[in-house]
This record gives structure tokens, sequence and C-alpha cells, in this order.
């Protein structure tokens, strides 16, 4: 009997269980993945492009650091996330160095809405810079396993060949599917290896090379913001309908143009939190998050991707009114409960917060 077939969603993973490491592989130099079952032998529930959030406990602290998942849905019993550790990294260098199978941590998630739309059958265009290949490596595997015929231009952009994560598995599928259309484009060869692939930085010219029925696909884009900014341009100066564009935006800081003015509140609603638990009160910089005024006054809240998608900073709100612009951290069925997610709330007067 088919395994898959007999599971309910009540016997998911839920991330009340710590995750257990399996197994830690290093794919290019800096960059791993890491592997995780749950303890209980509970499979994941999560949809290709989602992430996870990891709870690390590197020295004197718990850091909150948010990562795509890289292995696909349709293998549940296992979850893996590939992380590059950049020089001034805390989090990821601490998994690099310490995270070996067998240790437990904690996790929240899985979460985040750059998943693809499962009713469609689609041409797919997925362009990707560095670690940030890992979600389309889900979808593509995902896709595979489900014997969908793909038609997807897959993209992948890194320093030099050396450096193109995943590149032999993502060859591999190539070989045996005429669907996946691989390109690769590096900014510098290796030394002493010849490179007769794409190189320099991404632009327009080369979008149009590489796939030149783009106007026709549906676009997942992930990487720095600067990359993907560069993507964006070379899709709309050729006149893409946007719509059909999804990036995953991790780094980018919610669109707080919404907010109301602080100068435009009545003076005694000048914004002011009260940290219940702690019995302190704060008052507020004009545009303060919660976030930050919470550091600011020695009581620090747990936070991830600071910029309302990981969930990790969420916290029960008592009383008052704050501006929220999330990014999807935090559900519907939350706010109706009276949560906030700290790193994206502002405070409209005075509040009060269970810290
Ligand atoms: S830190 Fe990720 S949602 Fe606030």
């Amino acid at each position: 009997m088919n395994q898959i077939s007999t599971i309910t969603a009540d016997v998911y993973w839920t991330d009340d269980e710590p995750l257990e490491c399996v197994s830690v592989v290093p794919e290019i130099p800096g960059t791993s993945s890491f592997s995780f079952r749950a303890p209980s032998g509970r499979p994941f529930n999560f949809r290709a492009g989602q992430f996870l959030t990891l709870e690390l406990p590197v020295p004197d602290e718990t850091l909150y650091r948010t990562y795509t998942i890289s292995s696909s849905p349709s293998r549940p019993r296992l979850i893996t996330i590939t992380a590059k550790a950049q020089p001034d990294s805390i989090g990821t260098r601490w998994m690099m160095e310490n995270l070996k199978p067998g240790m437990q941590i904690n996790a929240r998630g899985p979460a985040g809405q750059f998943t693809l739309d499962s009713g469609k059958v689609e041409k797919l265009l997925f362009i990707s810079a560095g670690s940030g290949v890992t979600p389309m490596m889900s979808m593509t595997t995902d896709l595979w396993d489900a014997g969908r015929r793909l038609d997807v231009v897959f993209i992948n952009c890194a320093r030099r060949p050396s450096e193109i994560i995943f590149r032999q598995r993502l060859e591999e599928m190539a070989c045996r599917e005429p669907g996946l259309d691989l390109k690769f484009v590096v900014e510098e060869p290796d030394p002493y290896r010849p490179w007769t692939g794409y190189q320099g930085r991404f632009n327009q010219l080369m979008l149009g090379l590489m796939a030149p029925d783009f106007l026709e696909r549906t676009v997942y884009c992930c990487g720095p913001q600067p990359f993907m900014q560069s993507v964006r341009d070379a899709l709309s100066g050729f006149g893409y309908d946007m719509a059909g564009y999804h990036e995953e935006s991790f780094g980018a800081p919610p669109d707080q143009s919404s907010a109301p003015p602080v100068a435009d509140l009545p003076a005694d609603d000048l914004p002011e939190i009260h940290f219940a638990t702690s019995g302190r009160h704060y008052r507020c910089e004009p545009e303060e998050t919660v976030l930050l005024a919470a550091r600011s006054a020695g009581l620090p809240i747990p936070s991830g991707c600071t910029f309302g998608i990981c969930g990790s900073c969420k916290i029960r709100k008592l009383s008052g009114e704050v501006h929220m612009v999330h990014n999807g951290g935090i559900t519907p069925e939350d706010i109706e409960a009276g949560y906030i997610l700290a790193c994206c709330s502002q405070p409209l007067g005075k509040i009060s917060i269970e810290v």
C-alpha cells in the first residue's frame, strides 16, 4: 500500500516537537544541507517553496534563523534546509560547526507563500542566484516526483562553476527529463577550468537568449535583493506582465508607506509600550517597531527574519492598537486572538504587550 496515501492531517509533524538532525552534507565550500527527521517518526507537511525557522542555541542566546526548505514534500519523512554561511554569519556558522546527526533543535513552521499553484500546469521560469536555488530545487523535485511533464527553464547564477549548488543533481534530472532546461550563469570561471556557458551578471540580453518564450512563463525568482531587482528590470523592460512574477523576499522590509504618521496622533496618544510581564514602560521613537522598542528597553523579543514572514516574534497584545504590515508570518486566527508580530508593528498610542 502507498504509505503517503495513508497519512492523515493529525499525524503530521508540528513544531511543538523538536527536529532531530540526521545528516549534514557539504554541497559546495561554505554551504551544507542539513536534514532532519521527527523523533516521533511523523512525516512533514509543507509545500515546495516554504521555509522553516530554526532556533539555534549559539553561546549565550538563542538565534532564530529562517531557511527555505530544499527537500521536496513528495519525500515527507525528512526535511532538509541548505544553508550558506556568509562571512559575518553567526547562526549558519554555528550550524556548520556544531550541528551533528543525533542532535535535536527546535523549529517553527513550515510557512511561507512562495509556492507553486498546485491546481495549474504551467510553463515555468525559475531564476535563482546562490542559495536562492533551494526553493527551486524543492519545487522541481516535487513536480518530478508527481510524474508531471515538466516545462521548466531553470536558470541559476553563481560566482563560479564550482559554486553552483545542486549542479550535479540538477544535471542528472535534466538528463532524464527534456522538459527541464538548465541554464547556469557564472561571473567568472574557476582557475584552469574552461567554462563554455553564460558568463557575466544576469541581464536582459541573457534572459532573451535563455528563455525566448519567457513572456508565456510564470516566473519564480529567489536570490539577493540586487539580483531580484535586475530580474524584475529585465522582465518589465521586455513588457512582461508582472502578475506572473513571484519572488522570495527575504531581506525585504515591509511596505510602511500606509502607516499613519506619528506626528498626526494626538499628543496624549504618542506611542508608548507597557511591557506588562516585566512591568516596564517605554516611550517610542517615531515609527519605532515594537521589536526595536523592546530591544532598546532591554527586553529583547525572539526574532528571525525581522520583516514579518517567519512568525518568530509573535507576541500577545493586551491592549491598544498597532499598525502591522506583515508578509504572511501571522494567521488571521492569531490576529483575532490578539497576537501581533513585533518586528513589523508600530504602536498607535499606548499599548500593552505580554513581555
Ligand atoms: S522576526 Fe520574522 S516575523 Fe518578526
